[in-house]
């Protein structure tokens, strides 16, 4: 295992966190993991993420790609919430909504990073105000890769109550060739998801998805019912649902490549996650790579979304004791 410093061009700093031929690339521009290179069955390495040729490419548009998100991830409503009788306005940046800590989030914050043994540690002070949000925030993402393992810890302190929700925003292609996810098979321990409306924004309502095309629950290929342009799919355009999770400890959701047979097992201590078909993939372009529409599948740990607006929702307020969070992305080879 090792942590080593292996670019810095332009202001953004590239990690790499290696253990045997597996390594992760991770750049201090917005908390970013750049790669996650693993062996597929045939021993071959694969490079399992979306993302650009250089770091500094993620300056331009793009969605998010592999980011840290914040303060707090998916939508909120409104572009606005109330903590003690007081309305704070937050930017809308998709339509009359906030979307993944609004116009400059922390994908777009320079983070500063130090090496503590086998840690990667991003630092970040969002401070009171930012993007419309109450408090100075301080954040921290941790990062470490060992045995196949990526996790990501984050810890967040303010000095005055404020909503957090921090996730990262990976898009993976198991196959490592970013063509197609239709075909990886996906599990996800949930029996029911939040609803949306058209805007795809909670509603508070909390649906059973037993049985239903909505329901992972039972280990299938995502392509079953991807297409069928009916229901919640429909208002989607694909999957682009928040999964309650049934969390008993174990893994939360597990993908399978169904070229590479490289499988991706997610552990978390979050309530929900966000289950993502890259609907809104538009042609983006990697070297000689198109990134388009269901080319990779985001699994984004989350807290309930727009829980800042819904007092049924278990709340995202964070009050001294902060906001501590870990995920683990697991990555070995189908048996
Ligand atoms: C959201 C999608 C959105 C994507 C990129 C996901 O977390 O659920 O609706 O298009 O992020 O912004």
């Amino acid at each position: 295992m090792s942590v080593k410093l292996v670019d810095n061009c332009d202001g953004i700093e590239l990690y790499r966190l290696e253990s045997g031929n597996s390594y992760v690339e991770i750049m201090t521009y917005g908390a970013r993991i750049h790669k996650i290179c693993v062996p597929d069955k045939n021993g071959v390495i694969q490079d399992v993420v979306l993302g650009f040729e250089n770091p500094t490419e993620y300056r331009g548009p793009n969605p998010y790609f592999n980011a840290c998100i914040g303060r707090v991830a998916n939508r909120i409503g409104g572009s606005s919430f109330v903590i003690d009788g007081q309305r704070y306005i937050l930017p809308a940046n998709e339509r009359k909504n906030h979307l993944h800590g609004g116009i400059e989030g922390f994908d777009r914050k320079t983070f500063t990073a130090t090496i503590d043994g086998d840690i990667l540690r991003l630092k970040y002070l969002s401070v009171d105000g930012e993007e419309g949000y109450p408090g100075n925030l301080q954040v921290t993402v941790e990062y470490s890769f060992v045995d196949g393992n990526l996790k990501i810890a984050y810890f967040a302190y303010s000095d005055r109550p404020t909503h957090c929700s921090l996730t990262n925003h990976a898009y993976f292609n198991l196959n490592g060739d970013y063509k197609s996810i239709v075909n990886h098979r996906l599990f996800i321990k949930s029996h029911s998801i939040t609803n949306i409306d058209n805007e795809l924004i909670p509603n508070g309502e909390i649906l059973d998805i037993k049985g239903t095309k909505y329901d992972f629950s039972c280990m299938r290929v995502i392509g079953e019912h991807l297409f069928d342009n009916d229901g919640l799919l429909q208002v989607a355009g694909g999957y682009d649902f928040n999964y309650i999770l049934d969390n008993d400890g174990g893994a939360v959701a597990e993908v399978i490549g169904d070229k590479s047979g490289i499988v991706m097992r997610v552990y978390t201590d979050r309530p929900c996650v966000q289950f993502y078909s890259g609907n809104f993939l538009d042609g983006t372009v990697k070297g000689k790579a198109v990134f388009n529409r269901n080319c990779a599948i985001a699994l984004e740990t989350q807290g309930y979304p727009n829980a800042c607006n819904i007092p049924s929702f278990p709340t995202t307020l964070i009050g001294k004791d902060g906001f501590k969070s870990e995920t683990t992305y697991s990555f070995s080879i189908i048996d």
